[in-house]
């Protein structure tokens, strides 16, 4: 049996630019009048395909924030697409729906939310953000007598929305996308570490959003949460959590205290297919009163089953049909255990901090302290580092994509996968250093 070691040590991270090249010419073509054979369709598909995908399910890539995928979600994923099964309501599928239904609640759980919030799962934390976002802007102007779903935002009160200055860039698409406006939005300034800085948060009073994040993207920093949420709560603002991927560290005793106070938001965004590492996609979507989410996107229609005692996906979010995201982690979750899950996060964290020991060690500066799975480092000047981010990326033994940090560019190495090993970092800082070497030599 191949495992995803040998694999790993076996085949480029990034596709040789050649078979991406001879991919494009067997696929990029005109549709034929006549169709294929399955069996050719399918061989064109491993023959062609594969050699041009990302290694991105190997233990040596680190872009951005992609998890690998889970060999129990990986074949759940294969056994859904055989049931094919759309959840948008029960009566379409009792099987999905049990299992959407345990699998929001052992995520619940183990994120440590308010037993009463309702988790659904969607396309990524960017439709997460946007749909709890929704909600929140239809909440906080329902207090002030506003009714956005029926009456629109052209006549609302003013809403007051407020984040970070380092929030991630899906937040921006979700309030230009709400009507809130990307521009109106109050960035606090962050600390050294590109945390929210609550000392400059402004005082609250009015319709108002707070966005707070749990793993800054770059440094993986919390954004101060214990007892700011509490407090914005108690002062009348909705408070949302964008925990994509940091979410994640309620899971692990050892990192729970990292999101403290967290459960006390009204929402929350979070992925499975980043460090749950269930295949794409798969985001988490939770809000503290069902009831919010029911008034953003419950409807009715003469040929629709009338929502009942169980959850109905369609009246929790935009989507109507959609395929059963809750069966792969349901499957990443029951092979993992609340051990698993716990370990997984951990050995991501420190297999970080061994690679910023390993780097900086080798010479590189480690631009943010290592406080989770995401790493900075920088090689001098920006056009030396982009230029070792570029052939580090081209060279395929391991793959960290490219970012700028307090104006500085960076490599950034995001250790998110269960497949990285001790054996997997090492050989890649080494590949990291050793490309550096060259690349400065030049
Ligand atoms: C903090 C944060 N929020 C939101 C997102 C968007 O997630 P997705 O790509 O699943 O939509 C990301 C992705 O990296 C993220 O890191």
């Amino acid at each position: 049996m191949v495992t995803s070691a040998d694999r790993a040590t076996s085949r480029r991270v990034a596709p040789d630019p050649e078979a991406v090249a001879a991919a494009r010419s067997v696929f990029d073509r005109d549709l034929d009048d006549g169709g294929l054979p399955v069996a050719e369709v399918v061989a064109l598909l491993t023959e062609h395909g594969t050699p041009a995908t990302v290694h991105s399910t190997g233990g040596r890539y680190f872009g951005f924030v992609t998890g690998g995928t889970l060999p129990a979600a990986r074949a759940a994923s294969v056994v859904a697409g055989e049931w094919d099964q759309n959840v948008a309501l029960p009566a379409m599928s009792p099987i999905a729906s049990i299992l959407d239904t345990v699998a929001a609640r052992w995520v619940r759980d183990l994120l440590g939310l308010p037993e009463g919030a309702t988790v659904t799962f969607c396309a990524g934390a960017s439709v997460a953000n946007t749909t709890a976002l929704t909600a929140a802007r239809d909440a906080v102007l329902a207090r002030v007598g506003h009714d956005v779903v029926a009456d629109g935002l052209v006549a609302a009160p003013p809403v007051t929305v407020i984040t970070s200055a380092e929030a991630h860039a899906s937040i921006d698409k979700a309030v230009g996308a709400i009507g809130l406006g990307r521009d109106n939005v109050v960035r606090v300034p962050t600390d050294p570490t590109g945390a929210l800085r609550a000392d400059e948060v402004p005082e609250v009073g009015g319709p108002t959003i707070v966005i707070l994040q749990a793993g800054n993207v770059n440094t993986g920093a919390m954004d101060p949460m214990d007892p700011l949420v509490a407090e914005l709560r108690a002062a009348g603002a909705w408070v949302h959590i964008d925990g994509a991927f940091g979410a994640w560290a309620a899971a692990s005793p050892s990192r729970r205290h990292l999101v403290a106070g967290m459960a006390d938001a009204d929402s929350w965004a979070s992925d499975a297919h980043k460090w749950l590492n269930t295949p794409y996609d798969a985001g988490i979507c939770a809000v503290r009163d069902p009831a919010d989410l029911r008034r953003s996107f419950s409807t009715d229609a003469a040929y629709l089953t009338p929502e009942g005692a169980d959850r109905a996906l369609m009246h929790l979010g935009p989507q109507m049909s959609q395929r059963a995201r809750g069966i792969e982690v349901w499957a990443a979750l029951a092979s993992l255990g609340r051990d698993g899950v716990a370990d997984l996060v951990d050995r991501c964290c420190d297999l970080a901090a061994r690679a910023a020991a390993s780097l900086r060690t080798g010479g590189a500066e480690v631009l943010a302290p290592v406080s989770l799975n995401q790493v900075l480092v920088a090689f001098g000047e920006d056009s030396t580092t982009d230029a070792v981010v570029a052939a580090v990326q081209a060279d395929g033994r391991t793959w960290a994509g490219a970012t700028t940090w307090r104006g500085r560019r960076a490599m950034r190495f995001s250790v998110s996968s269960w497949a990285s090993t001790v054996a997997d970092v090492d050989a890649s800082v080494a590949a990291i250093l050793d490309v550096r070497d060259q690349v400065t030599a030049d």
